[in-house]
């Protein structure tokens, strides 16, 4: 994969054509069963609280040792009911936080402390979402979200900002316990093209280095 624009990215299996109405029968909920199910409950849940906390800290280091200073802004988009917002907290404290999520429920339930309002990742032009921030977390977010979708976000992507998007996602090839309900299986050459054809990098761990800072990166810091 070249520095910079990658190329095209093609394909948009799972979407009806242009102009035709969404069918919303069977769409899912994201309400508090929902967050209670995948996030809560000891029995179901696909990530205790430390594994939350290890992610947050690897995405944290990540971020910090290529912006060169501490962490200051974070979005979080696809936030559910902002799990990151207490976690990045305990180890910034100071970090500006705001969430984004289509979830009703979410935002009423959690909004005003955690600062969340509602929105899409394929509309984020609409929000008042400040200045760039230095990270964007997409935690188990783009899995669920349509080709067509995704490939309108990424330039919004880009423009939110300017330092490092997480965005971790289960491929076709892996075997996974947790929600599978309109998961999309694509291939991991799938999103990096995504990224790549935005301008971002992949930098490991599911993480993609803006620009700027992807051209002062040595060679072996990205992947290729
Ligand atoms: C599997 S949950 C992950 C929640 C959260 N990121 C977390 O780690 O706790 C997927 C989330 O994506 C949100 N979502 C669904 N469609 C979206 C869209 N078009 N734009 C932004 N978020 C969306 C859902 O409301 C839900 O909260």
């Amino acid at each position: 994969m070249s520095r910079g624009n990658g190329g095209q990215l093609r394909g948009t299996r799972h979407d009806p054509p242009r102009d035709t109405p969404r069918d919303t029968r069977h769409a899912k909920r994201y309400d508090e069963r929902y967050y209670q199910r995948w996030y809560r409950d000891p029995r179901t849940r696909v990530k205790s609280p430390a594994e939350l906390a290890r992610l947050v800290a690897l995405v944290l280091a990540q971020t910090e040792y290529h912006l060169e200073r501490p962490l200051r802004s974070v979005l979080d988009i696809g936030c559910g009911e902002g799990r990151w917002y207490p976690a990045l907290k305990r180890l910034r404290p100071k970090v500006s936080y705001r969430g984004v999520d289509p979830s009703a429920w979410a935002v009423a339930r959690h909004g005003r402390r955690r600062h969340l309002q509602c929105g899409s990742i394929d509309a984020l032009d609409a929000l008042d979402l400040g200045p760039q921030a230095d990270l964007v977390v997409l935690n188990d977010v783009i899995q669920y979200i349509d080709d067509a979708t995704l490939v309108r976000a990424a330039p919004q992507l880009r423009a939110r900002c300017r330092g490092v998007i997480f965005a971790n996602a289960f491929v076709d090839s892996d075997e996974f316990i947790g929600d599978r309900t309109r998961h999309q299986p694509r291939s991991a050459d799938w999103y990096l093209k995504l990224f790549a054809c935005a301008g971002w990098r992949a930098i490991g761990a599911q993480c993609y280095l803006a620009p700027d800072l992807a051209a002062r990166a040595a060679g072996l810091e990205l992947f290729h």
